[in-house]
């Protein structure tokens, strides 16, 4: 095994001053056609921003003439990009490895290869060494541009590497990109993550805070309109610290929002908002461009302001709060979701009934709930907790129950009303039944034709359940 470089969450927790460069993207002349007649699989765990970088890494691959296969048995290659967010997210992606091993020995030119951000930590890096032995490539979240690279040397030198870098790099643009679907696309606005939040790894996975040059968002985007995109998301673990890097000019999420917003693209969404920093600029550019859409992801994580201050979220609840109102006030058919944690060190029995009061008092339409899970090297991994796991998972039922009561009177209030739909496609477990989206990011089924696809629709909702909605087609816009 080559190890150029091992990471260090230690090292990772540094931020510099400096510029950051933008570089063109460049494969190099032996790596040309590298893939004729090889066929790769891809696993993706995590958030947008792995999607996002997948479909970097598919486009890489395409483009030296690797074919996409979803069976194992066929493929010449298998990448796992991974996500280090929870344990359980980690333990998905050990036990995943574990069974590529007899694949591996059935087939000893299987090359298998782990990136995204599970090895940036050392300890990831430990295991691979010392248990899965049969991954080939290792790499993470800051050298994706080299991917072709390490794997020419795999395949070609039969050697297995490990390269991980701790510090960020350039920005890369023009990197090549193969889109999961065909009629709405994410934007990278920005990478990386300067908050700290106390309980959280991705600052130290996905390094600075490093935004993308509104010139080549743009050129993106209107590319994407060229080749028929009707919606985009702008992404960004914080897409409100858009700008703040730059240190040559002043400008802000809302601004670029706004500028987006000029384009004909029919639809602008964007994940995710800390909502310390959502500006009454922000709320102004939703509330009045009609293509921005009304659906808005807030994460708050607690109701306790005790909890808030050790998790370093630098709000209170009543902060929190008013800001929801604002938004509700300027843009009254929003919808709004959010992120919470329950079980965090030191979380007390009222802790927890202060965040379901705010819960409560938001009017969420759907939240993603978590136990918290201790990440080695962030600072709450060292707080102190009396929290059992079942008191922990008494909690999350607790609120799931009062979530699922926002879910469905969520969608409850568009029954009988006439919604706007994206048609992504047939659904998954009924052939004959078409799916999409609101403008609120509500899933609704109804039946159509295939000509639908890729067109927005005007559906009538007759039916709202707590996942979806049922309807039916009044016209095409
Ligand atoms: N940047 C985004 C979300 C990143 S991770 C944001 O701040 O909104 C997505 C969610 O995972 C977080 O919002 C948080 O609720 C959850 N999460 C992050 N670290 C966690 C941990 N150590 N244990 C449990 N949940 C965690
Ligand atoms: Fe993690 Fe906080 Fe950054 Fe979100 S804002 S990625 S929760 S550190
Ligand atoms: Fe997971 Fe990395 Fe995203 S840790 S949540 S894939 S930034």
């Amino acid at each position: 095994m080559d190890i150029l470089n091992k990471p260090s969450l230690s090292k990772a927790r540094k931020r510099s001053k400096s510029k950051v460069d933008i570089v063109e993207y460049k494969v190099d002349e032996y790596i040309k056609d590298l893939g004729v007649g090889k066929k790769y699989l891809i696993q993706t765990h995590g958030c947008q921003a792995n999607e996002a970088d997948t479909e970097v890494m598919k486009g890489m691959l395409l483009t030296q003439g690797f074919e996409e296969t979803s069976i194992i048995e066929e493929t010449d290659l298998i990448l796992i990009n991974t996500c280090a967010i929870r344990e359980g997210a980690e333990n998905k992606v050990f036990g995943e490895l574990g069974r590529l091993k007899s694949f591996k020995r059935i087939n000893p030119d299987l090359i298998i290869a782990v990136a995204g951000c599970m090895p940036q930590e050392e300890a990831t890096i430990e295991r691979i060494l010392s248990t899965y032995k049969h991954v080939d490539i290792v790499f993470g979240t800051h050298n994706i541009s080299k991917f072709l690279n390490y794997l020419y040397i795999v395949m070609k030198e039969k050697k297995k590497m490990i390269e991980v870098l701790s510090k960020e790099g350039s920005i890369i643009e023009h990197m090549p990109l193969a889109r999961d679907h065909r009629f709405k696309g994410w934007v990278n606005i920005m990478f990386g993550c300067d908050e700290f939040c106390t309980y959280c790894i991705v600052p130290y996975t996905r390094g600075k805070e490093r935004s993308r040059r509104k010139e080549f968002i743009i050129e993106e985007v209107k590319k994407m309109i060229k080749n028929g995109y009707k919606e985009i998301t702008l992404l960004g673990q914080n897409v409100n610290s858009y700008g703040l890097d730059f240190i040559d000019n002043k400008y802000s999420f809302a601004e670029l929002l706004d500028e987006l917003s000029d384009l004909p693209i029919e639809r602008i969404r964007f994940t995710t908002s800390h909502p310390k920093d959502f500006s009454d600029d922000l709320i102004e550019v939703i509330a009045i461009k009609d293509n921005v859409m009304p659906s808005i992801h807030l994460p708050v994580q607690s109701g306790s302001n005790k909890v808030l201050k050790k998790m370093n979220r630098k709000y209170t609840k009543e902060d929190y709060l008013d800001l929801v109102n604002r938004i509700y006030k300027r843009i009254p058919n929003v919808s709004l979701t959010t992120d919470i944690i329950v079980g965090f060190p030191t979380e007390t029995e009222n802790d927890f009934q202060e965040t379901l009061d705010l819960v409560r008092k938001s009017n969420f339409e759907g939240a993603y709930t978590f136990v918290y899970s201790r990440r080695k090297g962030t600072p709450a991994a060292s707080y102190e907790s009396d929290i059992t796991e079942a008191e922990a998972k008494n909690r999350l039922h607790r609120l799931n129950d009062l979530v699922n009561e926002g879910y469905h009177s969520g969608n409850k209030r568009f029954e009988n009303k006439i919604v706007k739909v994206l048609v992504e496609g047939y659904s998954k477990n009924n052939k004959s039944i078409l799916t999409g989206r609101t403008e609120n990011n509500k899933l609704v089924n109804f039946s159509g034709n295939e000509a639908l696809i890729g067109n927005i629709v005007e559906v009538e909702i007759t039916n709202a359940k707590t996942w979806s909605l049922d309807g039916k087609v009044v016209s095409n816009q």
